[in-house]
């Protein structure tokens, strides 16, 4: 079933940057690795974004390290797979779509790892309505997302892979190591196509749930996802994710205060780091993990409340419930930190009286 685009609620990304991906392919002369969609120069350049001599805007997706990505899109082209793995919202899965995006045109293939996953996710399973009627046969069989990336020759995506139990992970083995999936009821086996692989994401925080083994570790190149490195770096992220993110919910229209979201991002760096930018006061750090993803959803959320109850502007007060929310996660101890936080820090900084003002009201 296709839905236009235009209604989706979240389009996916070979369908919201098609232009881009057009406009990239028809100028992409080097080489593309068998089964690519562009070359690895060309999927590095929708990544971080540039402007073509046709004036064609690639919209900068992944804000970060060039190199870094250079090795992820490299590790794609050879026999190894890519893992991607850091704390929360560093863009572990928003990278892992756009590259199965730029390089394989689909971005769909896709298994969410859970501790439920069970190995018909990564391998195949039956329809069990033919299976009885016919008994085992090709038409039976239901492929998982990894067998159609091999038979299709594309990428296909393993979210959260370490929260897969271990014994399920191991599938993956047989299936890097040989590149084949063999189906014993059937006498067949799916052999990858060339464009296969697998891009694996992996959650810092969630180290030693399911460690991956060292078989599956030796198949994969990690790659690790870093925090944004200064707040200038961190603005910038979130000023072009709320643009983007705002256009696609067709929120009416208001301006994203760059005031609201340096604060914002100000206030979360702190905290995370237990020290103001300056170097000077030590904070204390609060349990949750305030994210980049969350500085940004804070400013959307601030954004609609602005345009539907405010008077169009953000304005303090329509980021501060955001901002509550996210530091303070366990209400005794959170709550603590952030009130002493708010007393010795934000209460003498001369331009954040209002945002000082707006804190206190919505905490008493
Ligand atoms: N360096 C960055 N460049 C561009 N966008 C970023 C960057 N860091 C975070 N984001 C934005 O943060 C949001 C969350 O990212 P994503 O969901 O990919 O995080 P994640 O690393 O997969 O987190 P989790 O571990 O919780 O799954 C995305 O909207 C993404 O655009
Ligand atoms: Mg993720």
């Amino acid at each position: 079933m296709t839905l236009t685009t235009t209604a989706v609620l979240r389009p996916h990304a070979e369908q919201a940057y098609a232009d881009e991906l057009a406009a990239l392919a028809a100028i992409d002369d080097r080489p593309r690795p068998p089964g690519w969609k562009l070359s690895p120069w060309a999927v590095t350049q929708y990544i971080l974004g540039t402007t073509l001599d046709d004036g064609t805007e690639i919209t900068p997706k992944y804000v970060g390290s060039r190199r870094l990505v250079e090795v992820a899109v490299a590790t794609l082209a050879t026999d190894r797979a890519l893992l991607l793995i850091g704390v929360p919202g560093t863009a572990k899965t928003w990278l892992s779509e756009h590259l199965a995006a730029a390089i394989s045109g689909d971005s769909t293939l896709l298994v969410q790892g859970t501790a439920g996953t069970v190995e018909e996710a990564i391998r195949y399973g039956w329809n069990y309505a033919r299976l009885i009627a016919e008994g085992p046969s090709e038409q039976a069989l239901v492929p998982s997302p990894v067998m159609t990336a091999m038979a299709e020759g594309r990428l296909a995506r393993v979210e959260e892979l370490t929260r897969i139990p271990s014994d399920v992970q191991d599938a993956l083995i047989t299936i890097l190591s040989e590149k084949t999936l063999p189906v014993p009821e059937l006498g067949i086996e799916v052999q990858a196509k060339r464009g296969f692989n697998i891009i694996a994401t992996a959650n810092d925080r969630d180290r030693g749930v399911n460690e991956l083994s060292s078989a599956l570790r030796r198949r994969f190149n990690t790659l690790v996802l870093p925090v944004p490195q200064t707040a200038d770096d961190e603005v910038d992220i979130v000023t072009r994710r709320v643009a983007q993110l705002g256009r696609n919910l067709d929120l009416p229209e208001v301006p994203a205060s760059l005031t609201e979201i340096r604060r914002v991002v100000t206030v979360f760096r702190e905290l995370r780091n237990g020290v103001t930018e300056d170097g000077h006061t030590k904070v204390k750090t609060p349990s949750g993990t305030l994210s980049t993803a969350e500085a940004i959803s804070i400013i959307t959320n601030g954004m609609a409340l602005a345009a539907h109850f405010g008077d169009g502007v953000l304005r303090p007060a329509d980021v501060v419930p955001g901002i509550l929310g996210a530091v303070i996660q366990d209400p005794a101890t959170d709550g603590v930190v952030w009130h002493e936080y708010l007393e010795t820090v934000i209460r003498d900084r001369d331009d954040w009286h209002d945002f000082y003002t707006a804190c206190r009201e919505a905490t008493h």
